[in-house]
């Protein structure tokens, strides 16, 4: 089974990001294989239909997705929504990279909970047909804290955090075994 994170935090040390790659831990203890990618490191020019040609960073990230079995997309909730990153990021895609796969989305807010980031990012995906996760996690203030080896501080977090994973895992094999067709 591989696992495509893409964490679409455009700032260093961001906590939607530090997230994600504890969910990256986790998926290794189950013996899955996740590739993570950091927006902030692997920059992508900002799309436009008049561009033909694809940069190789934006080709390297249509492939490693349309290759995946599932997917975990992390957003800042900026302004009610996702970030611009990640939004130009989903630009790219369209359905032949995203049908039919689960996605589980992660976001972290300013405020206590981020829902309208995971709204938007649930909405994108079911226009790109993808399957939403039943379970989306939501970091904010009192729970983005994170030791030295980058595991969350807040227990009730890290409970939550396993369980929309496992049900993520359970999804992601059952999609991958009953329904290729829909891809
Ligand atoms: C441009 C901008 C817009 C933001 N808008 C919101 C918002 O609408 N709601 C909210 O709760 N926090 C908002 N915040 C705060 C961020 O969501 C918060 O700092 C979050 O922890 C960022 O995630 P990161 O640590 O992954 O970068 C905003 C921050 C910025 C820079």
């Amino acid at each position: 089974m591989k696992i495509v994170m893409i964490a679409g935090s455009n700032r260093q040390g961001a906590t939607s990001t530090l997230l994600l790659r504890y969910i990256g831990r986790l998926l290794q203890g189950h013996q899955i294989s996740a590739t993570c990618i950091e927006l902030n490191e692997l920059e992508l020019p900002l799309y436009s239909p008049d561009n033909e040609e694809l940069s190789p960073n934006v080709q390297y990230v249509l492939d490693i997705v349309k290759g995946a079995d599932g997917l975990i997309f992390a957003t800042p909730e900026y302004h009610g929504s996702i970030s611009g990153v990640l939004k130009n990021a989903l630009d790219y895609m369209n359905v032949s990279h995203i049908s039919g796969k689960p996605v589980l989305s992660v976001s972290s807010a300013g405020g206590p909970v981020g829902v309208s980031s995971l709204t938007h990012l649930q909405s994108i995906m079911r226009n790109l047909h993808g399957v939403n996760s039943p379970e989306w996690i939501s970091i904010g203030a009192g729970s983005q804290g994170f030791d030295a080896e980058g595991v969350p501080l807040d227990a009730g977090l890290r409970e939550r955090v396993d369980a929309a994973v496992e049900k993520f895992l359970v999804l992601t094999r059952s999609l991958s075994v009953g329904v290729m067709s829909l891809r």
